[in-house]
């Protein structure tokens, strides 16, 4: 009995009530009232201290074929993965390029369907049985909010993934499409991301803008920005300053990663913003740094 008594105090000491470490740090925006399972995986995307994720985007291949940068992803992107908190990827490059002793919590993409080659929003999901197979930590959805011919269907399909995601413990990564004719403003983004929130998406992807704050606090859920479009390194390096200063819990970035000069000095100096709080000045000079050797 004083030996547990004497664990007991221990216990005490360190975890102050008896909740471990991790969760008392593990305060994910939306997410008190779900399950064990979803929480768990949320825990696998987001760091438990930082209540962020650098989540390495390389699903581009799904509509864009082999892009630049992708050509071949066990030489693009396979020498990353150590460096992000998660990946997303569709099951086709995770069953073949990344090792599953990699240990990295898997958005897997689910939605899919069109090219870029024709009308890239229409799009069906995937079986959510194939996600739990691959061990997925959360399932990635497209939505084209405002997208005339394709916006109720991309719509329910985030509404069935959802459904499933609560039948089997997966959570949903909405991911805001821009089309053509949007305008990629506050406004929009911040419907969108809500349209998502409001269906059920337990992380919403999207893009920083101006007044992007406006999009974050309107938004329930969890939101990480994609990087868009290749930018110098110090450009993207103080777009990812700017969305976690406004309230990104991470980014979920690809192009300015694995089109970089330097792939894994650059997702490192992501880590440096995202996690450290690093400055643009500081995360590029860590860049630099890296980069030479
Ligand atoms: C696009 O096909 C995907 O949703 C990408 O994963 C997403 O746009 C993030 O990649 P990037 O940072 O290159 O925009």
């Amino acid at each position: 009995m004083a030996d547990l008594d004497g664990i007991l105090e221990n216990k005490d000491k360190d975890y102050g009530i008896g909740i471990p470490v991790a969760n008392q740090h593990f305060i994910l925006k939306g997410s008190d009232n779900l399950d064990w399972g979803m929480k768990d995986r949320l825990a696998r995307i987001f760091n438990v201290k930082s209540g962020r994720t650098v989540m390495l985007a390389f699903d581009h291949g799904y509509i864009m074929g082999p892009t630049s940068g992708l050509e071949r992803l066990d030489l693009g992107i396979v020498p990353l993965i150590e460096y992000a908190d998660s990946l997303m990827c569709t099951r086709g490059s995770l069953r073949s390029v990344v090792p599953p002793t990699s240990g990295k919590a898997i958005c897997l993409r689910s939605s899919a369907g069109s090219s870029l080659l024709t009308d890239l929003n229409n799009e069906c999901i995937i079986d959510p049985v194939d996600a739990v197979r691959v061990n997925a930590s959360a399932m990635a959805v497209m939505v084209a909010i405002g997208n005339q011919n394709f916006e109720a269907k991309t719509v329910e399909n985030l509404a069935r993934a959802v459904d499933n995601g609560y039948k089997y413990g997966v959570p949903v990564m909405g991911v805001t499409a821009v089309g053509r004719e949007m305008a990629r403003d506050a406004r929009y983004f911040s419907t969108a991301s809500r349209i998502c929130a409001e269906n059920g998406a337990n992380i919403v992807k999207t893009y920083y803008c101006e007044g992007f704050a406006k999009v974050v606090n309107s938004c329930p859920v969890p939101i990480v920005i994609a990087g868009g479009k290749k930018l110098p390194e110090k450009e993207a390096l103080e777009l990812c300053y700017n969305a976690i200063n406004e309230g990104a819990a991470g980014v979920d970035m690809g192009r300015n990663v694995f089109q970089s000069e330097a792939p894994a000095a650059m997702i490192q100096a992501v880590r440096g913003v995202v996690h450290d709080n690093l400055t643009p000045d500081q995360a590029y000079e860590m860049f630099r740094d890296l980069a030479k050797k």
